[in-house]
């Protein structure tokens, strides 16, 4: 069972996965994709994540839209999905991500309580801002932050270190909440306290650092924070 964490003074969010939830681009696609839109989804996020990493240690940085579109291109290929305008289409969709069910009453609690809200991700600052406008969440947050601000992506100390400074709060002082267990592991091993959102009931990572308590969903978030 996870404790209570004392202390925090800002809540700080990945986005994909545990804001918004990645799979609803090749679910609005299903009228084309059929059975398939699974097997795209994650395949898609797999490669996604894959090509952040490795541009990362060859020093190659692009933007997440670019390296999200690469990613697109892989997929269809290797699941030999060939249609005209679906790539485009995808991509579109990619902008207008749901956010998960629990997350605006989620947000609206934290305010009131007068926790500072953040999101830091891997996402470019368009991709960011167009998907928390178009669900509705455009005064929900306090920063929006992109790794764009230190050019490499998570899981880079210097991503979460962004936030901390922008925040100008000690690590402690922050809870960081992510879906992602490698993003969770990461952010504990910078210093932050973490609440790893295990949406996908995955197993422990085996890298630095265990976060300090697991949640299933963002609705337990508030209860958690003393
Ligand atoms: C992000 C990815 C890691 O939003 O989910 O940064």
């Amino acid at each position: 069972m996870t404790e209570k964490l004392g202390g925090i003074e800002a809540c700080v969010f990945d986005a994909y996965g545990t804001l918004f939830d990645f799979n609803t681009a090749a679910a609005g696609a299903r009228d084309e994709l059929g059975p398939d839109w699974q097997k795209l989804s994650e395949l898609w996020r797999l490669k996604q994540l894959q090509y952040t990493w490795l541009r990362g240690l060859a020093g190659h940085h692009a933007e997440f839209w670019q390296v999200t579109g690469d990613a697109l291109d892989f997929s269809l290929a290797q699941l030999g999905i060939a249609r005209p305008g679906l790539r485009e289409r995808l991509m579109q969709l990619y902008l207008r991500l749901g956010a998960f069910p629990e997350v605006p009453a989620m947000l609206e609690t934290l305010k009131q309580r007068g926790i500072r809200l953040a999101i830091l991700s891997n996402g470019s600052p368009p991709m960011l801002d167009a998907m928390v406008r178009n669900s509705g969440l455009e005064n929900a947050f306090d920063a929006v932050l992109s790794v764009e601000e230190v050019g490499v992506f998570k899981p880079h100390p210097s991503v979460y270190g962004l936030a901390a400074q922008r925040l100008t709060l000690a690590p402690e002082r922050i809870c960081f909440l992510s879906s992602n267990g490698w993003d969770a592991y990461s952010a504990k091993a910078f210093g932050f306290r973490v609440l790893w959102c295990n949406r996908y009931g995955q197993p422990p990572e085996r890298i630095p650092a265990t976060p300090d308590g697991e949640i299933g969903d963002l609705s337990l978030l508030p209860d958690l924070l003393a």
